[in-house]
């Protein structure tokens, strides 16, 4: 315990490097990682240098398995939005990790069975060795969305306003965002054997004070990494952490 490790980083750049060695890091020691990641922007420097380490022959992904975090609902196949497509191109693809080592969140049917089935089979596989998430701008992780309790489960889970219009930055305007989404919960994340949270640039300085800082509970789900019994990772550039 002892809440989580801050590390304070110089910029986006070092927080990607600073980021990949970590990842790396898990992997050597746990090969056949169980490992969840987040889409959004910040990751994506983390992502790209992982990607060199794998060539670089300093990170072995052969026998890592990846677990989806989170997609919106209603999506055709192939839609640009679709976040499963960010993952692959930029996680996925350039680490080599196909076929039954991708698990997917289950998007149609009985949803609310096909979640906690979901949860069940992560669970009998032995949970996540590894949580890489982003902060969101309302203290959300995945889309764990205010108010979340810390044992939350899989679920389907109405966007908020705040993330809706955080999203219309990815995808164009605010109509272009999906109003649902499937988010894996919190009870999973806070279970990963190690969390890295990225945080970057300075919209993000107030929340990740609250979150990492202030009261612990629902209203800023990522508080919820302060108690966290896994060893948590913040890594945290100038910009969003000021000079502490
Ligand atoms: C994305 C996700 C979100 C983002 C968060 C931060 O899969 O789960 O929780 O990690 O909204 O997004 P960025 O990094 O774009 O600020």
């Amino acid at each position: 315990m002892g809440g989580p490790r801050i590390q304070v980083v110089q910029d986006a750049d070092e927080l990607g490097r600073a980021g990949a060695d970590l990842v790396a890091g898990v992997f050597a020691a746990t090969p056949a990682a169980s490992v969840v990641v987040a889409t959004g922007r910040t990751p994506m420097g983390l992502y790209a240098e992982l990607a060199g380490c794998r060539r670089s022959g300093l990170a072995d992904t052969t026998r890592i398995t990846v677990y989806q975090l989170d997609e919106y609902l209603g999506l055709e196949p192939g839609d640009r939005r679709s976040l499963f497509g960010w993952m692959r191109r930029r996680f996925l693809e350039p680490l080599g990790i196909t076929g039954e080592r991708v698990v997917r969140l289950p998007l149609g049917g009985d949803l609310e069975g096909a979640c906690a089935a979901f949860d069940r089979a992560l669970e009998e596989r032995g949970g996540l060795d590894l949580a890489i998430l982003g902060l969101g701008p309302n203290g959300h992780l995945g889309f764990n969305e205010p108010p979340s309790d810390p044992w939350a489960p899989t679920r389907v889970v109405d966007l908020s306003p705040v993330t809706i219009v955080a999203n219309a930055s990815y995808w164009g305007e605010v109509a272009d965002v999906p109003t649902r989404a499937v988010t894996m919960g919190m009870g999973q994340l806070l279970s990963a054997r190690a969390i890295v949270l990225v945080v970057s640039g300075k919209s993000k300085r107030e929340i990740a004070h609250r979150a990492l800082e202030g009261p612990v509970g629902p209203g800023v789900p990522a508080s919820f990494l302060q108690e966290a019994a896994s060893g948590v990772t913040v890594i945290v550039d100038r910009a969003a952490w000021g000079n502490g």
